[in-house]
Protein backbone atom coordinates (compact mmCIF):
# COMPACT_ATOMS: atom_id res chain seq x y z
CA UNK A 1 0.00 0.00 0.00
CA UNK A 2 2.61 2.45 1.30
CA UNK A 3 4.47 1.62 -2.38
CA UNK A 4 1.21 2.88 -4.32
CA UNK A 5 0.52 5.76 -2.15
CA UNK A 6 4.01 6.87 -2.99
CA UNK A 7 3.85 6.69 -6.51
CA UNK A 8 0.04 7.64 -7.20
CA UNK A 9 -0.41 11.53 -8.55
CA UNK A 10 -0.39 13.79 -5.06
CA UNK A 11 -2.66 16.56 -5.64
CA UNK A 12 -1.96 18.25 -2.27
CA UNK A 13 1.55 19.07 -4.10
CA UNK A 14 -0.01 21.60 -6.89
CA UNK A 15 0.82 25.36 -6.58
CA UNK A 16 -1.48 27.05 -6.36
CA UNK A 17 -3.00 28.70 -9.57
CA UNK A 18 -1.04 26.48 -11.51
CA UNK A 19 -4.71 24.22 -13.04
CA UNK A 20 -6.00 27.46 -14.14
CA UNK A 21 -5.08 26.73 -17.71
CA UNK A 22 -6.78 23.12 -17.56
CA UNK A 23 -10.39 25.09 -17.86
CA UNK A 24 -12.39 22.90 -15.89
CA UNK A 25 -10.96 19.24 -16.86
CA UNK A 26 -9.37 19.00 -13.78
CA UNK A 27 -10.73 15.78 -13.32
CA UNK A 28 -9.94 14.44 -16.54
CA UNK A 29 -6.34 15.53 -15.84
CA UNK A 30 -6.15 13.68 -12.22
CA UNK A 31 -7.66 10.65 -13.60
CA UNK A 32 -5.23 11.13 -17.09
CA UNK A 33 -2.17 11.11 -14.56
CA UNK A 34 -2.99 8.08 -12.54
CA UNK A 35 -2.89 6.41 -15.36
CA UNK A 36 0.19 7.10 -16.38
CA UNK A 37 1.37 6.93 -12.47
CA UNK A 38 0.24 3.03 -13.00
CA UNK A 39 1.52 2.76 -16.22
CA UNK A 40 5.05 3.61 -14.55
CA UNK A 41 4.60 1.24 -11.92
CA UNK A 42 4.02 -1.49 -14.59
CA UNK A 43 7.28 -1.16 -16.02
CA UNK A 44 8.87 -0.68 -13.45
CA UNK A 45 8.00 -3.94 -11.98
CA UNK A 46 8.91 -5.29 -15.52
CA UNK A 47 12.47 -4.47 -14.78
CA UNK A 48 12.48 -5.68 -11.41
CA UNK A 49 10.96 -9.08 -12.98
CA UNK A 50 13.66 -8.99 -15.90
CA UNK A 51 16.56 -8.34 -12.62
CA UNK A 52 15.53 -11.42 -10.90
CA UNK A 53 15.42 -13.69 -14.18
CA UNK A 54 18.82 -12.09 -15.01
CA UNK A 55 20.48 -13.14 -11.55
CA UNK A 56 19.45 -16.52 -11.81
CA UNK A 57 20.93 -16.85 -15.53
CA UNK A 58 24.46 -14.74 -14.60
CA UNK A 59 24.73 -14.99 -11.24
CA UNK A 60 24.79 -10.89 -11.10
CA UNK A 61 22.80 -8.09 -10.94
CA UNK A 62 22.66 -5.94 -14.37
CA UNK A 63 20.52 -2.95 -12.43
CA UNK A 64 22.11 -0.77 -9.64
CA UNK A 65 19.11 0.95 -8.56
CA UNK A 66 15.71 2.12 -10.56
CA UNK A 67 14.05 6.05 -10.13
CA UNK A 68 10.95 7.01 -11.12
CA UNK A 69 9.10 10.19 -11.36
CA UNK A 70 6.22 12.14 -12.84
CA UNK A 71 6.30 15.16 -14.86
CA UNK A 72 4.92 17.79 -12.70
CA UNK A 73 1.77 20.11 -13.93
CA UNK A 74 4.28 23.10 -13.82
CA UNK A 75 6.45 21.43 -16.43
CA UNK A 76 3.91 19.88 -18.46
CA UNK A 77 2.22 23.37 -19.11
CA UNK A 78 5.65 24.78 -19.69
CA UNK A 79 6.55 22.27 -22.52
CA UNK A 80 2.91 22.39 -23.88
CA UNK A 81 3.70 26.00 -24.19
CA UNK A 82 6.90 25.54 -26.15
CA UNK A 83 5.45 23.11 -28.91
CA UNK A 84 2.59 25.56 -28.98
CA UNK A 85 -0.62 23.39 -28.45
CA UNK A 86 -3.44 24.18 -26.18
CA UNK A 87 -3.45 22.62 -22.73
CA UNK A 88 -6.14 20.12 -23.11
CA UNK A 89 -6.48 16.58 -21.12
CA UNK A 90 -6.16 14.94 -24.96
CA UNK A 91 -3.53 16.54 -26.21
CA UNK A 92 -1.12 16.13 -23.11
CA UNK A 93 -1.39 12.53 -24.12
CA UNK A 94 -1.56 12.76 -27.83
CA UNK A 95 1.85 15.05 -27.42
CA UNK A 96 3.90 13.90 -24.53
CA UNK A 97 6.04 11.07 -24.14
CA UNK A 98 7.19 11.85 -21.15
CA UNK A 99 4.65 12.20 -18.72
CA UNK A 100 5.74 9.36 -16.74
CA UNK A 101 9.58 8.32 -16.86
CA UNK A 102 11.44 5.17 -15.47
CA UNK A 103 15.08 5.86 -14.98
CA UNK A 104 16.86 2.43 -14.71
CA UNK A 105 20.64 2.87 -13.61
CA UNK A 106 22.90 -0.43 -14.84
CA UNK A 107 25.84 -1.30 -13.80
CA UNK A 108 27.88 -2.30 -16.96
CA UNK A 109 26.96 -0.83 -20.36
CA UNK A 110 26.22 -4.79 -22.15
CA UNK A 111 23.84 -4.88 -19.54
CA UNK A 112 21.74 -1.98 -21.03
CA UNK A 113 21.07 -3.60 -24.25
CA UNK A 114 20.63 -6.90 -22.64
CA UNK A 115 17.48 -5.34 -20.72
CA UNK A 116 16.54 -3.19 -23.93
CA UNK A 117 16.67 -6.59 -26.15
CA UNK A 118 14.62 -8.75 -23.14
CA UNK A 119 11.87 -5.66 -22.93
CA UNK A 120 11.44 -6.15 -26.93
CA UNK A 121 10.60 -9.24 -26.84
CA UNK A 122 7.61 -9.11 -24.10
CA UNK A 123 4.51 -9.52 -26.44
CA UNK A 124 2.58 -6.70 -24.32
CA UNK A 125 4.34 -3.91 -25.16
CA UNK A 126 5.57 -1.85 -27.94
CA UNK A 127 8.39 0.36 -27.97
CA UNK A 128 7.50 2.94 -30.29
CA UNK A 129 10.72 4.79 -30.16
CA UNK A 130 14.94 4.31 -29.37
CA UNK A 131 17.06 6.85 -28.80
CA UNK A 132 20.54 5.70 -28.64
CA UNK A 133 22.28 8.59 -26.95
CA UNK A 134 25.12 5.84 -26.01
CA UNK A 135 25.99 4.93 -29.49
CA UNK A 136 25.52 8.52 -30.63
CA UNK A 137 25.89 10.61 -27.83
CA UNK A 138 24.46 14.17 -27.26
CA UNK A 139 26.28 17.72 -28.12
CA UNK A 140 26.58 18.14 -24.45
CA UNK A 141 27.97 14.57 -23.89
CA UNK A 142 25.30 12.94 -22.51
CA UNK A 143 24.57 9.49 -22.80
CA UNK A 144 21.77 7.14 -22.24
CA UNK A 145 19.47 4.99 -23.90
CA UNK A 146 16.18 5.88 -24.31
CA UNK A 147 12.99 3.83 -25.06
CA UNK A 148 9.77 5.33 -25.37
CA UNK A 149 7.45 1.97 -24.61
CA UNK A 150 3.38 1.61 -24.58
CA UNK A 151 2.25 -0.63 -21.80
CA UNK A 152 -1.13 -1.28 -20.89
CA UNK A 153 -2.61 -0.88 -18.00
CA UNK A 154 -6.06 -2.59 -16.92
CA UNK A 155 -8.52 -0.50 -15.43
CA UNK A 156 -11.99 -2.02 -13.98
CA UNK A 157 -13.93 -2.14 -17.68
CA UNK A 158 -10.67 -1.29 -20.39
CA UNK A 159 -7.35 -2.26 -21.08
CA UNK A 160 -5.58 1.27 -21.89
CA UNK A 161 -2.33 1.67 -23.53
CA UNK A 162 -0.33 4.17 -21.92
CA UNK A 163 3.04 5.44 -23.18
CA UNK A 164 6.12 5.54 -20.74
CA UNK A 165 9.50 7.44 -21.05
CA UNK A 166 12.83 4.98 -20.23
CA UNK A 167 16.28 5.89 -19.53
CA UNK A 168 18.64 3.00 -19.71
CA UNK A 169 21.95 4.64 -18.31
CA UNK A 170 25.21 3.30 -16.23
CA UNK A 171 26.34 4.31 -12.80
CA UNK A 172 28.96 6.66 -14.34
CA UNK A 173 26.60 7.94 -17.08
CA UNK A 174 23.98 8.74 -14.50
CA UNK A 175 27.08 10.15 -12.36
CA UNK A 176 27.67 12.88 -15.08
CA UNK A 177 24.05 13.62 -16.68
CA UNK A 178 22.87 14.03 -12.11
CA UNK A 179 25.99 16.82 -12.27
CA UNK A 180 26.11 18.25 -15.13
CA UNK A 181 22.53 19.41 -14.76
CA UNK A 182 23.34 20.83 -11.57
CA UNK A 183 25.99 22.66 -13.31
CA UNK A 184 23.63 23.80 -16.06
CA UNK A 185 20.95 25.36 -13.77
CA UNK A 186 23.89 27.63 -12.24
CA UNK A 187 22.64 30.95 -13.55
CA UNK A 188 25.83 33.20 -12.67
CA UNK A 189 28.21 31.90 -15.86
CA UNK A 190 29.75 34.35 -17.83
CA UNK A 191 28.71 34.10 -21.73
CA UNK A 192 32.44 33.88 -22.30
CA UNK A 193 33.04 31.33 -20.44
CA UNK A 194 30.17 29.08 -21.49
CA UNK A 195 31.90 27.28 -24.41
CA UNK A 196 34.65 26.30 -22.22
CA UNK A 197 32.82 24.88 -19.87
CA UNK A 198 30.92 22.89 -21.99
CA UNK A 199 33.82 21.61 -23.69
CA UNK A 200 34.94 20.52 -20.14
CA UNK A 201 31.89 18.73 -19.70
CA UNK A 202 32.32 16.91 -22.86
CA UNK A 203 35.85 15.98 -22.07
CA UNK A 204 34.32 14.49 -18.73
CA UNK A 205 32.11 12.29 -20.37
CA UNK A 206 34.68 11.15 -22.78
CA UNK A 207 36.47 10.20 -19.70
CA UNK A 208 33.14 8.31 -18.00
CA UNK A 209 32.26 6.27 -21.13
CA UNK A 210 36.01 4.95 -21.02
CA UNK A 211 36.00 4.47 -17.61
CA UNK A 212 32.82 2.16 -18.24
CA UNK A 213 34.48 0.36 -21.13
CA UNK A 214 37.53 -0.46 -19.03
CA UNK A 215 34.65 -1.82 -16.33
CA UNK A 216 33.41 -4.07 -19.19
CA UNK A 217 36.56 -5.20 -20.04
CA UNK A 218 37.89 -6.06 -16.57
CA UNK A 219 34.19 -8.00 -15.99
CA UNK A 220 34.63 -9.70 -18.99
CA UNK A 221 38.50 -10.73 -18.27
CA UNK A 222 37.42 -12.13 -15.05
CA UNK A 223 34.81 -14.14 -16.08
CA UNK A 224 37.13 -15.85 -18.24
CA UNK A 225 39.52 -17.14 -15.68
P1 LIG B 1 12.69 17.02 -23.67
O1 LIG B 1 11.79 18.10 -24.19
O2 LIG B 1 13.73 17.54 -22.69
O3 LIG B 1 11.93 15.89 -23.10
O4 LIG B 1 13.56 16.51 -24.90
P2 LIG B 1 13.25 15.43 -26.03
O5 LIG B 1 11.80 15.13 -26.07
O6 LIG B 1 13.92 15.87 -27.30
O7 LIG B 1 13.93 14.11 -25.50
P3 LIG B 1 15.45 13.71 -25.34
O8 LIG B 1 15.48 12.27 -25.66
O9 LIG B 1 16.40 14.59 -26.06
O10 LIG B 1 15.77 13.93 -23.79
C1 LIG B 1 14.84 13.80 -22.79
C2 LIG B 1 15.50 13.64 -21.42
O11 LIG B 1 16.85 13.14 -21.51
C3 LIG B 1 15.65 14.92 -20.65
O12 LIG B 1 14.47 15.25 -19.97
C4 LIG B 1 16.80 14.58 -19.69
O13 LIG B 1 16.33 13.75 -18.63
C5 LIG B 1 17.70 13.74 -20.54
N1 LIG B 1 18.72 14.55 -21.25
C6 LIG B 1 18.76 14.81 -22.58
N2 LIG B 1 19.84 15.56 -22.89
C7 LIG B 1 20.51 15.77 -21.74
C8 LIG B 1 21.72 16.47 -21.41
O14 LIG B 1 22.40 17.07 -22.25
N3 LIG B 1 22.08 16.47 -20.09
C9 LIG B 1 21.37 15.83 -19.13
N4 LIG B 1 21.82 15.88 -17.85
N5 LIG B 1 20.23 15.15 -19.41
C10 LIG B 1 19.80 15.13 -20.69
MG1 LIG C 1 11.60 15.23 -21.25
Amino acid sequence: MQEIRRVAYAPGLIAEGVYDQLRGQEKEYMRLMSYYASAMLEMETKFKVLSIEFNGRFARNPIESIKTRMKTPGSIFEKMNRIGVPITVENIERELSDVAGVRVICSFVDDIYRLADMLALQDDIYIIRTKDYIRHPKESGYRSLHLIVETPIFLSSEKRFMRVEVQLRTIAMDFWASLEHKLRYKKDIPPEKTQQIARQLQETAEAVSRTDQQMLEIRRQIERL
